[in-house]
């Protein structure tokens, strides 16, 4: 009788603990799904349907390809369509590797034992958002291409920045060379400039039918600054930074040539640019997303190919430039042989 009455205590004791640990399961469950939905509420998403949890199934990648700013585009491109097809977006280790030496960068990684023995869909992309993107069929698609425009990822633009949030390292050092370069001037204006030259020098003539930015398109863009800010501060950084001491007018000194003159580290130039107030570019990916991500005004060098230049069938200058970006055209005589008359 004794036993009998206590395998029945027992038994009360573990109904009563399992029937506590499923009513506090729950309550967490239900606590979690009201603090996703207020937190939702509370960022304003612009996405569509806020409140469904998109379930991501699948692995998709990009064939990583290029130099920084290609890389940034193509990871941002890679975060965007996957999210916009339902699929979970993982980047390899060499993307990783470039991107988190100066960035908070989030995505998972996958194994490259795993990436050779996965059967990939590959799909190429051209460098502008099309409907048929949003339509993506495949489980394990492993996107191409040298994706970098905006119309790819602007309707998630947070995500994006908050992808590319610098280390707190990076900041820092940032933030003390600018200090360093302002001196005692007062109420400066910083405006990052990045001219690209190297292979570009001679692959736009050569094979593109197009031209780098040259003196006159610097003194133009340094001058719209000059004349609507008070104290503009212009830091250069270049793959050309000997030619950028002979072509651009310091007599007023303003220009200061980052890292004495001499090419510093891609990574560094990029933070640069990117804690600066606004930014001047040339051509090139690096320069398109320091504009990006310093927000403030951005002037880039517009039509710097011929009409009939082949660039133009891989590339769109209203997908490449932000509409509210300020573009001077390129002095096209060089290749035409006519005069430039602006
Ligand atoms: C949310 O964003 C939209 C579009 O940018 C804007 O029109 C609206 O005022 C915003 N709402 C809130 C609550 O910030
Ligand atoms: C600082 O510069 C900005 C932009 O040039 C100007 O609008 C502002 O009046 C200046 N402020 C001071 C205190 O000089
Ligand atoms: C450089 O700019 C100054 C104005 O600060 C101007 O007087 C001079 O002519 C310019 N020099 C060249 C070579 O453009
Ligand atoms: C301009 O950039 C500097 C350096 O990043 C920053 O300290 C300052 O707050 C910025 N000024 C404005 C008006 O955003």
């Amino acid at each position: 009788m004794v036993t009998h009455k206590f395998w029945i205590l027992v038994l009360v004791v573990v109904i009563f603990i399992g029937n506590m640990s499923y009513i506090y399961y729950n309550n967490i469950k239900v606590a979690s799904l009201l603090g996703f939905i207020q937190s939702s509420e509370l960022q304003n998403v612009t996405d569509t349907k806020p409140v469904t949890v998109p379930r991501l199934t699948g692995m998709w990648t990009v064939g990583p390809a290029g130099r920084l700013g290609n890389l940034m585009g193509e990871y941002a491109t890679l975060y965007a369509l996957a999210k916009l097809n339902g699929h979970q977006a993982y980047i390899n280790q060499n993307m990783h590797n470039q991107l988190s030496k100066i960035f908070k960068i989030k995505l998972p990684v996958i194994n490259d034992e795993a990436i050779s023995r996965i059967r990939w869909r590959d799909y190429w992309l051209h460098d502008w958002m099309s409907p048929e993107y949003a339509n993506i069929q495949g489980e394990f698609v492993r996107l191409g291409g040298y994706p970098c425009s905006f119309t790819f990822y602007d309707h998630i633009k947070n995500e994006i920045l908050e992808e590319f949030t610098f280390l707190d390292y990076v900041k820092e050092e940032s933030y003390a060379y600018l200090d360093k370069a302002r001196g005692d001037r007062e109420n400066v204006t910083f405006v990052g400039i990045h001219v690209r030259r190297g292979d570009y020098v001679h692959v736009m003539p050569n094979t593109w039918k197009g031209v780098v930015a040259d003196k006159g398109y610097l003194d133009k863009a340094t001058d719209y600054f000059r004349q609507k800010y008070e104290n503009p501060l212009f830091i250069v950084t270049s793959n050309g930074m000997d030619w950028c001491k002979e072509n651009m007018n310091n007599s007023r000194g303003d220009i200061h040539f980052a890292g004495d003159g001499h090419e510093g580290s891609p990574g560094r130039d990029f933070a640069l640019l990117a804690h600066c107030n606004h930014t001047i570019m040339t051509i090139g990916t690096f320069g398109v997303w320091a504009g990006y991500l310093v927000g403030g005004e951005t002037v880039y060098l517009d039509k710097y190919v011929l009409p009939d230049s082949p660039f133009l069938k891989v590339f769109k200058y209203e997908a490449a430039f932000l509409p509210e970006w300020i573009g001077i055209p390129a002095d096209l005589s060089p290749l035409t042989g006519k005069k430039d008359t602006n």
